[in-house]
């Protein structure tokens, strides 16, 4: 019998033998995602009525969302919600937000990035870690993070929040006195809501609920659900990909609205007018 070889680990955090920049993925993601924090409650707590977040075009009479505040359920007929008498702080955002901050938090890729980013834990593949985690080791998703579990049911309630994206898109085409048209805020709530469509059908959940929770895929509707399962498959190795880019169409289509804004940008939206 052989020695073994003895892996030439070093003590201490962040310590390695490892000579590439294994720590720029963690750094550059913790970057983002405070980033993405920050300005969602700048946006979030800095908003007065005054501030338009949903756009209507004095021209063409279309309206364009911004995707932090979708759905603007306070324009909502249904449950009287626009007539109601909210506090001035209230707005759409602070009412929905929960359900992509619970979806997205819980995501089994975001784990991996907080887990790295925030938590150091693992720092990263054969760099050590502070001592802290090493007295605490991993619990699993335990106590505070028991919330992990409740992804599958945040999927369910960002279906349907996919779906009202959408809706969002027609409003963007259809302009006053019946006509139909593009914008290219048409295109960025497009862009937005192919994104996060993507991002919704590769998730890990998604494709358990399809078919991986079946023990064979044999006949009838085990095996379409079996198809399904293979096609999210694929999706599914690009997640975090989806992840990103549908996180960054947030903020971009964010910014779109400003800049659009009469208030902030005045930048005009040249209509494309199709019919009517
Ligand atoms: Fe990422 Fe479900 S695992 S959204």
């Amino acid at each position: 019998m052989g020695e073994g070889i003895k892996l030439p680990v070093l003590n201490g955090l962040g310590r390695t033998n490892r000579v590439d920049n294994w720590w720029s993925q963690p750094v550059a993601m913790a970057v983002a995602l405070t980033a993405a924090l920050v300005y969602t409650a700048l946006r979030l707590f800095y908003y007065s009525p005054s501030n338009n977040y949903a756009i209507e075009y004095s021209v063409q009479g279309n309206t364009v969302t911004s995707p932090i505040f979708s759905p603007n359920i306070l324009e909502w007929s249904l449950f009287d919600l626009n007539t109601w008498q909210h506090p001035d702080w209230v707005n759409a955002a602070i009412l929905v937000l929960w359900i992509p901050f619970g979806f997205r938090g819980t995501c089994y890729y975001m784990r991996r990035v907080y887990y790295r980013t925030f938590f150091a834990s693992p720092t990263g593949c054969w760099v050590d870690e502070p001592n802290i985690n090493k007295m605490i080791g991993y619990k699993g998703e335990k106590r505070m993070f028991i919330i992990n579990n409740l992804h599958r049911y945040f999927l369910y309630a960002a279906m349907i929040i996919l779906l009202i994206k959408w809706w969002d898109v027609t409003h963007t085409m259809t302009f006053s006195g019946g006509r139909f048209g593009l914008t290219i805020g048409t295109f960025v709530m497009a862009i937005e809501a192919f994104l996060l469509t993507m991002y919704v059908t590769s998730c890990h959940a998604l494709r358990h609920v399809a078919g991986g929770a079946l023990d064979r895929w044999t006949t009838g509707i085990s095996r379409l659900r079996g198809k399904m399962f293979k096609r999210i498959s694929i999706l599914n190795r690009s997640h975090g990909f989806w992840f990103w880019t549908s996180l960054a169409f947030v903020f971009l289509g964010d910014l779109w609205v400003i800049a659009v804004s009469r208030e902030y940008g005045g930048l005009q939206d040249k209509a494309l007018i199709l019919w009517g």
